[in-house]
């Protein structure tokens, strides 16, 4: 969602925040803006992509050493020019750019108004603003002290940066419920709703806690709460690099990312067990042995393919640990009241570490004295700082939108907590984590293989890209991953496909199967590999087209299906790491061939940080 690029120090602005936002595009957004701050405040902005955005600053002036920029993705206002941000105060004294909502910006507005204040957007941004200068000329402060007064009226979640005319040496930035991160650079200093824009120039960053505001004056960064308690900023080194941000080659970051699996699954298990011994190298295991050894149930939460993840989550809990598991879309589960008890766990899974509701689905959990583990892949983002413990994938950073190589790593790290958990709870020997380790390591290589069927992938694209529909099946640890297949389809190629448990096909589906239905089922060598069948012959007895996903070698349903891919044996617990991939070159292929905008396709956000 929105994306917040700011600088102050020797260098020209913008180029700075022009590349910045460039490298915030991946997060979604349909407008763009900056403001530049040269003794006038030059603000320019329009609705479209930042390439529009620069044909609007061609030939204006741009020179400025301090700035920021924004990408808009609308929540309040139609896209438009008017409703970009930044946005000015009565005055035009002083700038905003905003990541978040101000639930509360009716009210203050109505106030605002009636005290001569005038709006030219629709936006609840724009009351902000408003408010800040309002402060600061009804209480004489200084602009820092204002921005933290204003904050106190307001209710919702923000990341805000701030400018102002009558303070040039002065950038200001506050966080409450969205990103805000803080480039630590010599004489100069960068805030950005992640690092990616900034780890070109420094790797010392500072992320904002929620109800925290940065103010750098005079080349000098202080950081209090909006209850006026100064903190010391912790200081971290980014380890990430520039490559691990850039298409390297490839035409898209989403196949650069279907690639980095082999690496990215390796990097997520590294270190975190020894196959010759069967031991665990995994803090959450060791500091919460009480707890895994007591708990009751676990609840999974997460959303989009995150939450897909915890459905292969619930299945290798309850099949290797034997603990009761419920998963829930973070959205539905923050809202209904939900029974959670002290002998809970909950695992919050989160690519971004940073979507709404599953920190608040956090939140919720905490106060009713659940544990909370988070699974994430972005070091430092919200809820791994909010959990009480947890894991990092450590996929690398994931840019394409649809995500691929973090719901592997995500998979991958469930695997091994479901055999700590079974260890911990005496389900599991260490013969039996000797010989699931020895399978994991086989794994990214087995990925590396499965990648190979790419030139077959391609053929199938040429001759279903014009379908209407999809149907995903699959049964078992497939299911999860029928429903993953599906939701990439949608994402990119804006085709409709539904991911369904094969058996359920004939409850309701099997009603629109006919010769144009490409039917994609995940068939692999499992204990319920005949009832597949079964379900392979449903539909080709109504003429539906069959994609198969099968075993290495696998003769019985070559001999049913129209189009065949083969993937590695593996456990049937690991299978949905190989099943995903030749279902995630597909989604891609047939967006490519279709036009689609692949890394960035329409009204989609990389990391939904509000509700
Ligand atoms: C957005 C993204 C999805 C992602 C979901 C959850 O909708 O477009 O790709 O799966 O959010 O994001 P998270 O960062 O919590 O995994």
């Amino acid at each position: 969602m929105c994306g917040i690029v700011a600088y102050i120090g020797p260098r020209e602005a913008y180029p700075i925040l022009i590349k910045g936002l460039k490298r915030l595009e991946y997060r979604g957004y349909d407008s763009a803006g900056v403001a530049l701050l040269n003794g006038s405040m030059n603000v320019y902005k329009c609705k479209g992509k930042v390439s529009d955005l620069e044909k609007v600053t061609d030939g204006k002036n741009t020179h400025a050493h301090l700035g920021m920029g924004h990408t808009r993705w609308a929540t309040h206002g139609e896209p438009n020019d008017n409703n970009s941000h930044p946005h000015l105060s009565q005055s035009g004294d002083i700038a905003i750019i905003h990541n978040g909502i101000i639930e509360n910006y009716g009210s203050l507005k109505e106030e605002l108004t009636n005290r001569g204040h005038v709006f030219t957007s629709d936006t609840d941004t724009e009351v902000l603003v408003h408010l800040i200068e309002d402060v600061q000329q009804n209480t004489h402060t200084t602009l820092d002290e204002a921005v933290r007064l204003a904050l106190n009226e307001v209710i919702g979640a923000y990341a805000i940066v701030i400018i102002s005319k009558n303070d040039p040496a002065k950038l200001i930035g506050a966080r409450k419920g969205s990103p805000l991160v803080i480039g630590i650079g010599d004489s100069e200093f960068f805030m950005a709703s992640d690092a990616t824009p900034i780890i070109e120039y420094t790797k010392n960053v500072t992320y904002l806690n929620d109800n925290e505001i940065a103010s750098i004056i005079d080349g000098k960064l202080t950081v209090k709460t909006i209850d006026n308690v100064e903190h010391v900023p912790y200081i971290q080194t980014l380890e990430m690099n520039l490559e691990t941000i850039e298409k390297g080659g490839y035409e898209h970051f989403m196949l650069k990312e279907i690639h980095e699996q082999p690496r990215s699954i390796y990097d997520s298990l590294r270190g975190r067990f020894d196959p010759h011994t069967g031991m665990f190298a995994m803090r959450s295991l060791k500091e919460h042995e009480g707890k895994i050894k007591n708990l009751k149930r676990i609840i999974i939460v997460g959303c989009g393919t995150s939450w897909h993840a915890g459905l292969v989550g619930e299945y290798l809990f309850e099949d290797i640990a034997r603990i009761p598991v419920e998963v829930e879309y973070a959205s539905e589960f923050r809202y209904r009241n939900p029974v959670i008890n002290e002998d809970d766990l909950v695992i919050a899974i989160s690519q971004s570490g940073e979507t709404a509701d599953t920190l608040a689905a956090i939140e919720l959990a905490k106060e009713k004295g659940a544990t909370i583990f988070g699974l994430c892949n972005v070091v430092g983002s919200s809820i791994p700082r909010t959990s009480h413990a947890g894991a990092y994938t450590h996929a690398g950073p994931e840019i394409g939108v649809a995500s691929t190589k973090a719901f592997t790593s995500q998979v991958a790290i469930l695997a091994l907590w479901a055999f700590g958990f079974a260890e911990i709870r005496g389900k599991a020997t260490k013969q039996d984590l000797r010989n699931a380790f020895a399978e994991l390591e086989t794994i990214p290589e087995k990925v590396e293989k499965t990648l190979q069927c790419e030139d077959q992938i391609k053929e199938l694209a040429k001759i279903f890209k014009d379908s209407k529909n999809f149907l995903y099946l699959g049964r078992g640890y497939q299911f999860p991953v029928a429903l993953e297949g599906a939701l990439k389809l949608k994402e990119i190629s804006y085709i409709h496909a539904e991911g369904y448990p094969a058996a359920e096909m004939k409850h309701g589906p099997i009603a629109l199967i006919d010769k144009e239905m490409p039917v994609v089922v995940i068939a692999t060598k499992t204990a319920i590999y005949d009832k597949v069948i079964s379900g392979i012959q449903e539909v080709k007895a109504r003429k539906g087209i069959i994609i198969a996903i099968v075993s290495e070698g696998d003769t019985k349903v070559r001999a049913m299906a129209d189009y065949v891919i083969e993937v590695p044996e593996t456990k049937e617990y690991l299978e949905p790491l190989l099943t995903t991939i030749p279902l995630q070159l597909l989604s891609y292929h047939i967006a490519v061939l279709r036009g689609c905008n692949v890394d960035q396709p329409r009204n989609l956000a990389k990391s939904v940080t509000v509700e």
